[in-house]
């Protein structure tokens, strides 16, 4: 698959480039740009390698922010402005790309995410004190397919160092009350999907977004846990596609 490089702060960014559409991918704790490749191929679109994680070099992140800056930078150079889909952290990243910069987001698919992602403190524990194993463990938490968590397992122990760092962003990302209190509102139109047996980003994470999105749909896809663009590539993509139907239907012109 393609791959195209973009420069923010002099820091290189790296993009998986499937067919040609206006979306952008963003991976979750200890992934990459790979993680999308069903989806690149069949719905179309940019995923981004994040900074420290697969092609893209490396730059001093202290926060969901900072990932979020390097994004809506990118997504700016190359797009001006796209559909934002993220999923877990990368959907931690895509809310704080709408939040911060608005102007590059004309639509949102957040994909096991939540608007507070509290991780459980004995996997950042175990993550320290015994990095193999509990990689293995997170593997298993992700998937509700046992084969596919054995399969994948291999990438969360090669990459147990950068999937801690990004557990620990997770654990600082909380916008629940500033939602629940409607500070903050998003009025892009948004598609939630969410594995059935998501057992690290739960089902009634998405339904808190349902809830606070006013121009939201969700879809809950059966037997599928948090991997979920892995595990059911064809119902997920097929939930992108009708998404993107509806959004060309009734977007407003500045919008497309
Ligand atoms: N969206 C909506 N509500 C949320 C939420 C979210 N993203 N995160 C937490 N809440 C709610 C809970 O539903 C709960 O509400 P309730 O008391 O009405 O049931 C309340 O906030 C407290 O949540 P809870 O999850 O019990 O507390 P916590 O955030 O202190 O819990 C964990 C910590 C780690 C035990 C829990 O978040 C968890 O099991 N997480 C999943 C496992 C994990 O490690 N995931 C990795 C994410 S990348």
């Amino acid at each position: 698959m393609e791959r195209t490089e973009i420069d923010v702060d002099a820091v290189k960014l790296s993009f998986l480039k499937g067919k040609e559409a206006e979306i952008v991918y963003i991976h979750g704790s200890g992934c990459d740009a790979t993680l999308w490749e069903k989806q690149l191929s069949d719905v179309g679109g940019y995923a981004v390698d994040l900074p420290n994680h697969g092609e893209s070099c490396k730059a001093e992140i202290r926060d969901i922010d900072d990932y979020a800056y390097f994004v809506a930078k990118a997504i700016k150079k190359m797009l001006g402005k796209a559909i934002v889909a993220g999923h877990s952290l990368g959907g931690a990243v895509a809310q704080k790309v709408y939040l911060n910069h608005s102007k590059v987001v004309k639509g949102l698919i957040l994909v096991g995410t939540g608007v507070r992602l509290r991780v459980l403190p004995e996997v950042l524990e175990g993550l320290k004190k015994r990095p193999e194993d509990t990689a293995r463990v997170v593997s298993r938490y992700a998937f509700a397919d046992e084969k596919l968590a054995e399969e994948f397992s291999k990438v969360f122990v090669e990459r147990v160092g950068i999937l801690r760092k990004d557990l620990l962003l997770c654990d600082k990302f909380d916008l629940l009350e500033r939602f629940r209190s409607g500070e903050i509102v998003i009025d892009v139109p948004t598609l939630i999907i969410v594995g059935e047996k998501d057992m690290l980003t739960p089902v009634k994470y998405s339904e808190f977004l349902k809830r606070h999105i006013p121009n939201s749909e969700m879809v809950v896809i059966p037997e599928a846990g948090h991997m979920v663009m892995l595990e059911k590539p064809g119902e997920f993509n097929g939930a992108i596609k009708e998404f993107l139907k509806n959004l060309v239907d009734h977007l407003p012109p500045e919008l497309l």
